[in-house]
């Protein structure tokens, strides 16, 4: 279903029903991206349709592959990569972070990349300094232009021992496609090894690379000379479960979210259950539901896995609204992560931020005059607005601030949605939300 731009739902109602997710949002695009790696056949299974996944299918399609779509699956063949086409690169740069990770693969292929500065949520500054700094290390000449950057490399990619700064998602999987054709040994110190990676990982393992997980955060690869193609059922979107998971908590309802994978989400499990909510896993997912009549209030920090997710901390801060007592939550990802919740306060909400760490642990952004904590006071009766939204992951906090309140809210910008939750208003529906547009 096209999903309309401007809604209204009407609140008040426990959530109940079950919901399917499929592959993350964060792993498909990634896995699309490893199959510039090679010109065999790559097959990905278990895709959701989100916008997120049509943006990356046409820049592949812009930089010379095939890609053709079932219903849940992708086939693509990279058979013939053109150097980069630099407009036509760029306007893919401006609407998702994921280009930023051809770099890599196609220094491999053709011997030259751009970055142009990147899209996706407006939730920080987001640069790309330590994506620049890894394909640097392996050898790329990098050079400034008024748009990013321009990078050429001889071939092959010449081996490295890097260590980040900071455990970036991106700069890790950026190092993974870097060094899988490399020549020689690699390794990475400081790496993230959040899920996603680890799928990104097990796909080029599946294509013939040599990737070794060790312990404290450190990441060994081995250079091979050709990588072949590969057929992978991608990991659930453990950010989506979550994210219905927090609407079952927030409006006292019960959501079996089919797909989800414990594992994966471990660590919100463990806050979820001290928040008050019960879960069940079973073969098909996770069942969750409020467990006592009133949720308990948290002390909770972001922070790279294995902490509590950035991509969590909205939707459970909106269900924290409705706690009895003081929350208090540290963004420790991203400095401007905050926004939406002036948007709960014009709801009805009682959330307040600062710039301090109100946190166990000392951040990059306490120095930096950052409103990256908050303080939730609840629980709230939330009331019906009209609202916009920012971002995705602020975007479905929206919503679910919407269905905790009583009465109808208009919700501009919906369509935001679609980047990463498949079916957004026919689950609603299924869960038994009223809707209109
Ligand atoms: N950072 C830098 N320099 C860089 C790269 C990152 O300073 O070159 C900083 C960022 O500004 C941020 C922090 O490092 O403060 C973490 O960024 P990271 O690179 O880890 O994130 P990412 O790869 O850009 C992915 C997800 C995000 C998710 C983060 C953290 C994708 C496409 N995006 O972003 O997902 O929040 O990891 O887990 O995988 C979302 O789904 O809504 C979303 C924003």
């Amino acid at each position: 279903m096209e999903l309309p731009d401007t809604i209204d739902v009407k609140g008040g109602f426990p959530l109940e029903g079950q919901v399917q997710v499929r592959g993350a949002k964060n792993s498909v695009p990634k896995t699309m991206v490893a199959a510039l790696l090679t010109s065999d056949l790559c097959e990905i299974e278990n895709v959701a349709n989100i916008r997120d996944i049509d943006i990356v299918s046409d820049m592949l399609k812009a930089l010379g592959s095939s890609v053709k779509r079932t219903q849940t699956s992708l086939s693509i063949e990279a058979r013939n990569v053109a150097p980069s086409d630099e407009e036509a690169l760029a306007e893919f740069h401006s609407l998702s972070r994921i280009p930023v990770l051809t770099c890599a693969p196609l220094l491999h292929r053709t011997g030259s990349a751009l970055i142009h500065h990147p899209g996706g949520c407006a939730i920080g500054e987001r640069p790309v300094n330590l994506h620049v700094k890894v394909l640097e290390a392996f050898g790329a000449r990098v050079e400034s232009t008024p748009s990013g950057y321009s990078l050429t490399a001889p071939k092959p990619l010449k081996g490295v021992r890097y260590e980040l700064s900071y455990p970036s998602v991106g700069a890790t999987e950026q190092f993974l496609l870097a060094a899988v054709l490399a020549s020689g040994d690699s390794q990475l110190s400081n790496a993230g090894i959040e899920p996603e990676i680890l799928d990104l990982a097990c796909v080029l393992q599946k294509m013939g690379a040599l990737v070794t997980i060790l312990p404290d955060r450190v990441i060994r690869v081995s250079g091979v000379e050709r990588l072949s193609g590969f057929t992978h059922w991608s990991m659930p979107d453990r950010l989506e479960a979550a994210s219905w998971a927090c609407a079952a908590l927030a409006t006292d309802g019960g959501i079996r979210v089919m797909g989800a994978r414990q594992v994966d989400m471990m660590t919100f499990l463990n806050v979820f259950r001290k928040a008050g909510g019960e879960f069940e896993v079973d073969h098909r997912g996770i069942l969750f539901r409020r467990g006592s009549a009133r949720l308990r209030p948290l002390a909770l920090e972001t922070d790279v896995h294995p902490g509590f997710m950035t991509d969590w901390q909205a939707p459970l801060v909106t269900a924290l609204t409705q706690a009895n007592g003081v929350s208090v939550l540290h963004e420790t990802v991203y400095e401007n992560r905050l926004g939406y919740t002036s948007a709960l306060n014009e709801l009805g909400a009682n959330v307040q931020v600062f710039r301090e760490c109100l946190g166990a642990t000392p951040c990059r952004f306490g120095s930096q005059n950052h409103e990256h904590s908050a303080v939730i006071i609840g629980p709230s009766r939330l009331h019906g607005s009209e609202l916009t939204v920012p971002d995705l992951r602020a975007g479905f906090s929206y919503f679910l601030a919407a269905l905790a309140a009583d009465g109808w809210s208009r919700i501009h910008g919906a369509t935001l949605i679609n980047r990463g939750y498949e079916d957004f208003i026919k689950k609603l529906q299924g869960l038994g939300v009223e809707t209109k547009w």
